[in-house]
């Protein structure tokens, strides 16, 4: 369970998040929409602590996440995943090494330096590829790969890190409409097989619509709309994106028919065994 009290960001005279009070139970999908510069982004690097409060307080089961530091600090980190639109992969290191660095924050630097990895690790890390269903990238450089699947590389580095929050910041905006509906059924099984609590930036609304329990609207640092996707009629939208923009539900949609089946890709590692690929 979270609780975020008054939260706020300033960034010099700019007020990029304004007193944001909100409670998220364990195993929620939420998503924050809004306007470029609305805040969106701040407010969840607020939540992982990539950037920190400048008054009020974030509390998750009882914890005091706005005042960790240290050790306590990299654990709220690896609980708290983030994906990015950009993915930030290292691009030259094979899909495998990629996933395998979400296990970095479990482990002795000693191991980490010399970048071993256990068995157990490798099984799992090619058990979450599997899941995502790219385990025939795994040998491939990272920057080989389509978006689409370089930003489930993503999602499986994060659950490498076995979390218990899985915070998204704009996860399919640099995707086609297929790769978008790829990542966010991915999204959707996480949040409801693991229980795992997901809030996701989306600039689009038909898929927070769609894909979210829960919407977040924000504008100027605020929060002025939270509630469920039917609870979003036009006056709210008008009051999230602006009344001035004539904004229509088209303008933040990606639909377009989607095919059935995603088509296969040839990948160099097409056909070797997913284990074999792990090195086991
Ligand atoms: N590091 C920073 N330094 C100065 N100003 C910042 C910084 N980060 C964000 N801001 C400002 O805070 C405001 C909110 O930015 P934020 O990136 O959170 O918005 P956003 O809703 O994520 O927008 P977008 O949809 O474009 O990603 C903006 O006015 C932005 O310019
Ligand atoms: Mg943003």
């Amino acid at each position: 369970m979270f609780q975020l009290k008054s939260v706020t960001r300033q960034f010099g005279k700019k007020t990029a998040v304004s007193s944001v009070t909100f409670d998220i139970p364990q195993g929620q999908m939420v998503g924050v929409i809004g306007r470029s510069g609305a805040g969106k982004s701040t407010l969840l690097r607020m939540i992982n602590r990539l950037v920190d409060l400048s008054s009020g307080s974030i509390v998750y089961d009882g914890a005091e996440v706005s005042s960790l530091r240290g050790a306590a600090l990299r654990n709220w980190q690896r609980d708290c995943a983030m994906i990015f639109q950009q993915f930030n992969l290292v691009p030259r290191l094979d899909v495998l090494t990629n996933v395998l660095l979400g296990r970095l924050n479990h482990r002795s630097t000693v191991l980490s330096i010399l970048n071993m990895f256990t068995r157990e690790e490798r099984i799992m890390a090619i058990g979450a590829l599997e899941r995502l269903g790219i385990e025939q990238t795994a040998l491939q450089p990272a920057g080989t790969l389509s978006g689409g699947q370089q930003q489930r590389v993503a999602i499986a580095r994060a659950l490498m890190q076995q979390p218990k929050v899985l915070l998204a910041d704009e996860p399919i905006a640099s995707l086609d409409p297929l790769n978008a509906k790829i990542v966010m059924d991915a999204l959707r099984d996480i949040n409801e097989r693991d229980g795992i609590t997901v809030i996701t930036n989306l600039h689009t609304l038909d898929t927070a619509r769609n894909y979210c329990e829960r919407i977040i609207g924000m504008a100027h640092g605020r929060v002025v709309f939270d509630g469920q996707p039917k609870d979003l009629t036009a006056a709210a939208v008008a009051e999230i994106y602006g009344a001035d923009t004539g904004i229509e539900e088209s303008m933040t949609s990606t639909s377009i028919n989607i095919p059935a089946a995603e088509p296969q890709e040839e990948t160099a590692s097409a056909g070797l065994k997913p284990l074999a690929l792990a090195g086991i």
